[in-house]
């Protein structure tokens, strides 16, 4: 995706060669910068504080940390003790543990020395295979855009999303906003709905700036809006990421996602998912059990950052000083309440059935 007139990808070898540079979304939508990391450590960091986020891109991100870590211990502790460094860092995005063990099987059987080329190599193909993967996800979507505008007789379509799973999410692209960005290059008349996603506001910072520099119509709403303007039809269809997808079409998304899929049901609006099959996690049925859901600080809820109007950025305090807060950071919304999972296969069903048609090599 291009900023300031640049192609970027979220993540990216830099010209020497092995350290990483990630844009730092801390720092958005204020200032674009990026950030270099050099070791195992700065790359857990970087996923724990947020400075990236977004499932593929935290699957990414912990791929090059292996790399790094590799690059200064290839042997066999040392690529476990990264692997469980790097996989404690976020539990909810199954693709973190997908990355780390798509990585481990590349370089586990060669021999030491060759083991950090190996891992370089192998983690430019996830990445590479990430940005064809979410185009695909965008030529599927784009469909059911079509489908919608053509029915409105190319009246304007409205579509609401919830945080952020647009470009820098993932390597590029991104998966709900792939369809989004397709349908706008194509000249469908679109307009996108931005949940401001509190508490960290990944729509109002990063999906609101992805949008506004592809130039894709928008407005940031309050959390709280969509059911309202979906009970008087102002919302087409909402489309959605995820963090895991259990087997059986259940999906872990950021918190609030849950009641954005209560009130589509509730007003027949079309409630799609997008997701890479590395999203899906195949060993588990029942979400609301099994997924494991992230608890952040509470600081994320009694501070908020922002930009004052001498052009400062700056942290302040949101809640009454001293009260406790509780920071659940994804919640789950049931297989029943989702109209379709779009993949990079296709559009199916919220279903294991669904999912097996796509993918039936998982039927084993
Ligand atoms: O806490 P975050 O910002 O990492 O949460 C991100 C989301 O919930 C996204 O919707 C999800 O990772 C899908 S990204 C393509």
């Amino acid at each position: 995706m291009k900023i300031h007139g640049r192609h970027y990808r979220a993540i990216w070898v830099n010209a020497d060669g092995w350290s990483i540079e990630v844009i730092d979304q801390t720092k958005l939508p204020f200032a674009f910068e990026t950030r270099r990391l050099s070791s195992v450590e700065d790359a857990a960091e970087a996923i724990k504080t947020m400075v990236v986020r977004g499932a593929p891109l935290i699957g990414a991100t912990a791929a090059y940390g292996l790399c790094l870590a590799l690059r200064q211990d290839a042997s066999d502790e040392a690529l476990e003790a990264a692997y469980r460094q790097l996989h404690a860092t976020r539990p909810t995005a199954i693709n973190l543990k997908w990355a780390l063990d798509e990585m481990c099987a590349a370089v586990r059987n060669r021999a030491r020395p060759e083991r950090a080329a190996a891992a370089y190599t192998r983690a430019a193909q996830l990445c590479d295979e990430d940005v064809a993967t979410n185009e695909a996800i965008g030529r599927h979507g784009l469909k059911l855009i079509e489908e919608i505008a053509a029915r409105k007789k190319n009246e304007r379509v409205n579509i609401l999303t919830h945080c952020n799973a647009g470009w820098l999410a993932c390597v590029d692209w991104g998966t709900a906003l792939a369809p989004v960005y397709m349908a706008h290059d194509k000249g469908i008349k679109l307009h996108v709905w931005a949940d401001e996603t509190r508490p960290r506001n990944q729509g109002g910072s990063l999906t609101a700036y992805e949008l506004g520099a592809h130039g894709v119509p928008h407005a940031v709403i309050a959390d709280n809006a969509g059911g309202h303007l979906m009970q008087h039809g102002k919302v087409d269809m909402c489309i959605v990421g995820t963090d895991r997808t259990t087997a059986n079409g259940d999906v872990a998304n950021k918190i609030g996602t849950y009641l954005k899929a209560l009130a589509a049901h509730d007003n027949n609006v079309p409630f799609y998912v997008a997701l890479p099959s590395s999203t899906i996690d195949w060993t588990i049925k029942d979400g609301l059990r099994e997924i494991p859901i992230e608890e952040r600080s509470a600081r994320e809820i009694t501070h908020v950052m922002g930009r004052a109007s001498d052009g400062k950025v700056m942290t302040v305090e949101l809640t009454a000083p001293g009260s406790p807060a509780a920071n659940p950071a994804f919640d789950v919304t049931p297989a029943r309440l989702v109209s379709g999972l779009v993949t990079e296969r296709g559009v199916c069903n919220a279903t294991h059935e669904g999912l097996l048609k796509l993918f039936p090599e998982r039927a084993a």
